[in-house]
């Protein structure tokens, strides 16, 4: 669905976040970013409660700390977790340096918590989680290397593009997958290749959210700027929501 702004589509992203959780979902998947953060101030206003939800998130800088001002674990506790408590939330542990042992952590929380309903946001190379082109489409959660282009992409966060961190833990793309729905998010010129190639290209490793084409339950909320790039036949099929 395409919208006039992040707001509006953020707004249809709550609408699902709230149908799911009145449908029964007990584990939702969490992303950071700019993407999500309309979304998660919505959330922060409403008056749904999480106390007996599960929350998991897709990835965390390796090597930052939890208490890092740009880590993961504190966008989270800023963006929601201080106004909204889960009754657990799962980030990957930034500080552990055996990766064989953090990703099995990791890999055993989301074997026993399936997840209900999955938020994503897109990298400008269409990376998914920190899951970069040629990523596996079944991988599960590794420690990886961030791409140029996501180096270059976060440094907005951070003070100098020397502090952004290289690796990161990520859950697999065969891990998002198993999500029983998914809710992607992507505004902004900057996204309007990532989205056109993932939407209307070839289903390949080299393209990581084009996977996506082949989950049954994906809702893709854009701004007008991340469509701009999809084909009169797309555009044609899609739903320009009235707002
Ligand atoms: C964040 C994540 C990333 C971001 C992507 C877009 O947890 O997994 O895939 O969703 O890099 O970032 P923003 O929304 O900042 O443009």
């Amino acid at each position: 669905m395409i919208f006039d702004s992040q707001l509006e589509a953020s707004k249809e992203a709550f609408r699902w976040v709230k149908e799911s959780m009145e449908a029964g979902a007990e584990v939702l998947g969490l992303a950071t970013g700019s993407s999500p953060e309309t979304l998660y101030q919505l959330l922060r206003e409403s008056d749904l409660d999480f106390r007996e939800t599960v929350s998991i998130n897709l990835d965390e800088y390796y090597g930052l700390a939890p208490d890092h001002p740009q880590s993961y674990h504190s966008y989270m506790e800023d963006q929601l977790f201080h106004a909204k408590p889960f009754k657990e939330s799962y980030l990957p542990d930034g500080t552990q340096a055996d990766a064989g042992q953090e990703t099995a952590r990791y890999d055993q929380i989301l074997v026993d918590h399936p997840i209900d309903l999955q938020i994503l946001g897109i990298g400008t190379n269409a990376h998914i989680g920190f899951n970069e082109p040629g990523a596996p489409f079944d991988g599960r959660t590794q420690r990886v290397d961030l791409a140029p282009a996501t180096i270059q992409a976060n440094q907005r966060f951070f003070g100098s593009l020397d502090e952004v961190p290289r690796q990161a833990y990520s859950m697999g793309i065969g891990s998002i997958m198993e999500a029983k729905e998914i809710i992607l998010l992507a505004f902004g010129q900057a996204k309007a290749g990532a989205i056109q190639a993932s939407i209307e290209g070839p289903v390949t490793e080299a393209v990581p959210a084009s996977i996506l084409q082949r989950h049954p339950h994906v809702l893709v909320l854009l701004d007008r700027e991340a469509a701009s790039d999809l084909s009169p036949e797309t555009l044609s099929q899609v739903k320009q929501a009235q707002v």
